[in-house]
């Protein structure tokens, strides 16, 4: 029994994303102790910004007509789709940056979306395996507040997850984890300590629910 896990945080130390993926992995660990976790941690150990071109360009070449370049940059898609499709379950965690997707989230799934087995438009090699999402707000986008709707990465996250990759996704998410660090979010401390127990107990259940789901 595998999980693949992928963290996008650019930090190590205080990443509030891998506390709450932490929590997940934990639970599936007590269902699965004998369980192999295999990391990749694409915030702080990127793909190359320049692996996707060379991989899509490589496509519309013969193999032995391609470019050391194009070569490496197939050979690194395999390798990432390997792991990732070797594996029984997949948990994600990924910070909102810049009102977008971590870069290095978008880079490593846009390699990977160039391997055969997890192209758009095929069933991809991930088809029905259990996935948890858990993303990471340093404010808050929500219903009714000043920057609802400008959270552009998480429908993106789900749709290439959900949608494209067909994982059974489920989505733990956490806002208004700068409160404490930014001195004007200070009024929502009450808040933010409700948003952030109340994920802790979504990020327990979810993996409950992805070791259940492989246990059964
Ligand atoms: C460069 C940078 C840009 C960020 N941009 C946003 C943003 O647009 N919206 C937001 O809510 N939080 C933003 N944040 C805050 C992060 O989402 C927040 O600190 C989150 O907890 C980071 O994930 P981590 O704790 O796992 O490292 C940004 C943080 C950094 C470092």
């Amino acid at each position: 029994m595998t999980l693949f896990r992928l963290d996008a945080s650019i930090r190590a130390e205080g990443s509030h994303s891998r506390a709450i993926a932490d929590l997940v992995e934990a639970e599936w660990r007590q269902a699965n102790p004998a369980a192999r976790i295999v990391r990749r941690h694409v915030g702080t150990e990127p793909v190359p910004a320049t692996a996707w071109a060379a991989a899509v360009s490589a496509a519309y070449v013969a193999q032995d007509e391609r470019t050391p370049e194009q070569r490496a940059a197939v050979e690194l898609a395999r390798q990432e789709t390997d792991a990732l499709v070797a594996a029984d379950a997949a948990l994600f965690a990924v910070p909102l940056y810049n009102f977008g997707v971590s870069q290095h989230f978008k880079t490593w799934v846009d390699l990977i979306v160039t391997d055969p087995r997890m192209a758009a438009g095929a069933t991809p090699a991930t088809a029905g395996k259990p996935a948890v999402l858990a993303t990471v707000r340093g404010g808050s986008y929500a219903a009714g507040t000043p920057r609802e709707g400008w959270d552009h990465a998480t429908s993106w996250m789900r749709r290439i997850l959900e949608d494209v990759w067909q994982f059974e996704l489920e989505v733990v998410e956490r806002e208004f984890t700068l409160v404490g660090v930014n001195p004007a979010l200070d009024q929502f401390t009450e808040l933010a300590d409700g948003l952030r127990a109340e994920a802790e107990r979504v990020a327990r259940e979810h993996g409950r629910a992805l070791a259940g789901r492989l246990v059964a």
